[in-house]
């Protein structure tokens, strides 16, 4: 596969990032092939992806013809056996490691040699997810960030054994997908999560010990940093869950106790108040995921 030519992009696990990967591959003109467990799931994310892509077109943002296109070019499929006709895979399934190493052990089975598996993880060491294949050098981090069709980064992550041709060819589809791709290595949280979490942690850390209330907190990084969102907000978008996992997998990977996660954050977890998805975090959540306390 040369640069730019990924004509059918396969993405694994139609979960939120993954409807989003494959919105943006279809949209820069890939044909997509959507895995997930069952054909409902991936069906419904089909229909997700062309939910928004209309509201895109009734906002004036999107021609019709452009949506359908886009629409046409996704594939659902719940047989990963269909992915021998891909050029470029993006795995985006949950952060399980077991889970993972699975595919793409089964991917490593099924995909062309020289085909590039690459991971959405946020965190879990890409030279592990490697290891599970006998392809190591065409495996890489191809980090999304949420929401996909908005956020301009992608952050790519070469593991131990990646090849410099997988980094170009990486970077080249990025590029293509709309994204300004990044390279990082692979030590834990790369480059974003080192940064983003310790900035979160602080933030729960300064409403546990009262330095200021939930909203002037946000208020603070919103109005006075220009975030597009405050820290608890966010918190609260990514998943309080997932916050947590990160910030062990910096706190066990750097063996620092400057990332230990906050009490309070565990607390919530613990209480399953994990942020927009379940309704309740730092704020309260309506059925659509509108903010209502
Ligand atoms: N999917 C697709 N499009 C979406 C969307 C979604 N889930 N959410 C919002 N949008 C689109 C809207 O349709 C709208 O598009 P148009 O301008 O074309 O109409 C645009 O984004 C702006 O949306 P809104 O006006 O509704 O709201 P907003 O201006 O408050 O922006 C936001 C929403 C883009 C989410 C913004 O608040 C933001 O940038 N927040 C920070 C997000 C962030 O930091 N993401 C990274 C999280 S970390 C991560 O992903 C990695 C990790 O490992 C944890």
């Amino acid at each position: 596969m040369g640069n730019g030519t990924v004509a059918t992009l396969g993405v694994v696990g139609s979960g939120q990032m993954g409807r989003g990967i494959a919105q943006v591959g279809a949209q820069a003109g890939c044909q997509v092939l959507m895995h997930d467990r069952e054909d409902g799931i991936v069906r419904g994310a089909v229909d997700g992806i062309a939910g928004l892509l209309k509201r895109q077109v009734e906002k004036g943002k999107l021609a019709k013809a452009d949506a359908d296109a886009a629409v046409a070019r996704l594939r659902p499929t719940a047989d990963l056996g269909r992915f021998a006709d891909c050029d470029f895979v993006v795995e985006a399934v949950n952060e399980s490691f077991p889970l993972k190493t699975g595919i793409f052990g089964d991917l490593d089975r099924i995909c062309r040699p020289g085909v590039i598996l690459a991971s959405n993880t946020s965190s879990l060491p890409i030279t592990r997810i490697a290891a599970a294949t006998r392809r190591p050098e065409q495996v890489i981090g191809m980090h999304f960030m949420n929401p996909v069709p908005v956020m301009a980064l992608v952050e790519i992550v070469a593991g131990q054994a990646t090849a410099r041709a997988t980094i170009d060819a990486t970077r080249a589809l990025a590029l293509k997908l709309g994204k300004t791709p990044v390279v990082a290595q692979d030590y834990p949280g790369f480059i974003s999560n080192r940064v983003l979490m310790p900035m979160i942690n602080e933030a729960i850390f300064a409403l546990y010990e009262g330095v200021g209330t939930r909203d002037d907190i946000d208020t603070v990084m919103t109005l006075g940093m220009r975030h597009p969102m405050g820290p608890l907000t966010l918190a609260d978008f990514i998943g309080l869950d997932t916050c947590l996992a990160i910030l062990e997998i910096l706190h066990d990977g750097f063996g620092d106790p400057k990332y230990r996660p906050c009490p309070l954050l565990r607390r919530m977890v613990d209480a399953g108040h994990l942020g927009k998805k379940t309704g309740r975090g730092f704020y309260e959540y309506g059925p659509t995921g509108e903010r209502c306390g």
